[in-house]
């Protein structure tokens, strides 16, 4: 499996509003994203665009959520993952299953509407690490 582009820095941050409007005044970027509801999951998530990619801000919706678990180690926010594009997520499983690297879930649907992928952070140095399939063109 060859890595591919960084795609975005997570950050866990209590309030979505307030994070959208802190980025926007301090960094004025690019864009930012509508807000994207990740029903299963209980999370929203809006997207700061970059000219090298993305910062995702991601806030929970409920208490049951690993994100408002987070949110009580680091109750200000934090960066929680990091997201690597991979060209197919099932050989990204099966490769990281052949080098022992223990990943967290089957596949499913991540904010970009692609696969995604979480590894254990107790097996890359500490780290959340998403492995995300890179968008078709024209998506
Ligand atoms: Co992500």
């Amino acid at each position: 499996m060859k890595l591919g582009p960084l795609n975005h820095v997570g950050v866990a941050v209590p309030n979505l509003e307030e994070a959208v409007a802190c980025y926007q005044e301090i960094f004025t970027p690019e864009s930012i994203s509508d807000v994207i509801i990740l029903e299963d999951r209980g999370l929203r998530v809006q997207f700061v665009n970059l000219p090298t990619g993305q910062v995702e801000l991601i806030a929970p919706m409920h208490d049951k959520t690993a994100i408002a678990k987070f949110l009580e180690a680091n109750p200000l926010g934090g960066q929680h993952h990091i997201c690597f594009e991979v060209a197919d997520i099932h050989a990204a499983v099966a490769d990281m299953e052949a080098k022992n690297i223990r990943v967290l879930a089957s596949p499913r649907l991540g904010a970009h509407g692609t696969p995604v992928i979480f590894l254990h952070p107790k097996d890359m140095g500490g780290v959340l690490i998403e492995l995300m399939e890179t968008p078709k063109e024209g998506h």
